[in-house]
């Protein structure tokens, strides 16, 4: 990851969490990234940090409970609407003013609802890999799952019908899935790496569930495709075509936000910025750029 120009803890809402700015004197507007999980760490989104070559501020922080930021005695504050707080939280706090939102992954289903209350401090949205919709998301998971070599399938289903995520045999089958649908780069970028080496068991746990594709955590029946139509800002929505949140999830959305564009990466899965890292970030300026507010 490049140098940050400033780093250290803000506190939102009674608990210090750890940010992360690049650019800090760029002037063309700011870029707030909301990482995954939920409980991952900014690290993973290293590479939006390019676009401060192109004048964009950009601003990473770790969620509560996650990576350097403080943890809760108690998993009742990981719920989507403490999210939400504690993005406007951050925002205020940095003095960051009207910002450009991206959200990767939940972190995308995050910006949408912050977006569905605050859609007023946002010059534009960018959902990257995200989703508005769990339930759909989790059909789509299962459906790849069920794709994947038999052998490899049977495996997964053995372990799951007795609970056993943690047992090495099913832990390879799990890989199967994320170096198909999650990262297909080899090796792993190391701040990827990073990130799921400091997972956050507990956010994890709590709101996700025991891995990528089996979601039996609280966020296991949020849907927000409905209230979608309410979010009027310029939308770029961004998928991989082999991504475990598949183009269908994304489609969706992009149907219901009228002023959004969909971009799908023909080379990617589930981390764009990463495996089309140029494109990517071609694609996040040419959209930034055209934003006039
Ligand atoms: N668990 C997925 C992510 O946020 C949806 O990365």
């Amino acid at each position: 990851m490049i140098k940050a120009d400033k780093e250290g803890f803000v506190e939102v809402l009674g608990f210090k969490l750890f940010y992360r700015i690049f650019g800090e004197q760029n002037k063309k507007g700011v870029l707030l990234c909301l990482h995954g999980g939920p409980g991952a760490t900014h690290d993973y989104l290293s590479p939006l940090a390019d676009l401060t070559s192109f004048g964009y501020k950009v601003v990473m922080y770790d969620q509560l409970g996650c990576g350097r930021s403080q943890m809760p005695y108690d998993t009742s504050y990981f719920t989507i609407e403490r999210g939400v707080e504690e993005v406007e939280g951050v925002r205020a706090q940095l003095s960051l003013g009207k910002v450009h939102l991206i959200g990767h992954s939940y972190g995308g289903l995050l910006a949408i609802a912050y977006a569905l209350k605050y859609q007023q401090n946002l010059k534009s949205l960018i959902i990257a890999s995200g989703l508005a919709s769990v339930p759909l998301t989790i059909s789509e998971m299962n459906r790849l799952k069920s794709e994947l070599p038999k052998e490899v399938y049977d495996i997964l289903i053995k372990y799951e019908q007795i609970g056993d995520y943690e047992n090495p045999e099913y832990q390879k089958a799990v890989e199967v899935f994320y170096k198909r649908y999650v990262c297909r780069l080899e090796p792993w970028p190391e701040d990827f790496v990073y990130t799921i080496e400091h997972l956050s068991k507990p956010v994890y746990y709590t709101m996700n569930g025991p891995n990528e594709f089996t979601i039996t955590g609280t966020i296991k029946d949020y849907d927000a495709t409905q209230e979608l139509y309410k979010i009027n800002l310029p939308c770029l929505i961004t998928v991989g075509k082999y991504d475990e949140v598949t183009p269908k999830v994304a489609q969706s959305i992009h149907e219901r936000i009228k002023r959004s564009k969909l971009v799908v990466f023909e080379n990617s899965s589930h981390l764009a910025m990463w495996e089309e890292r140029e494109k990517y970030m071609q694609v996040v300026r040419d959209f930034l750029d055209s934003i006039k507010v």
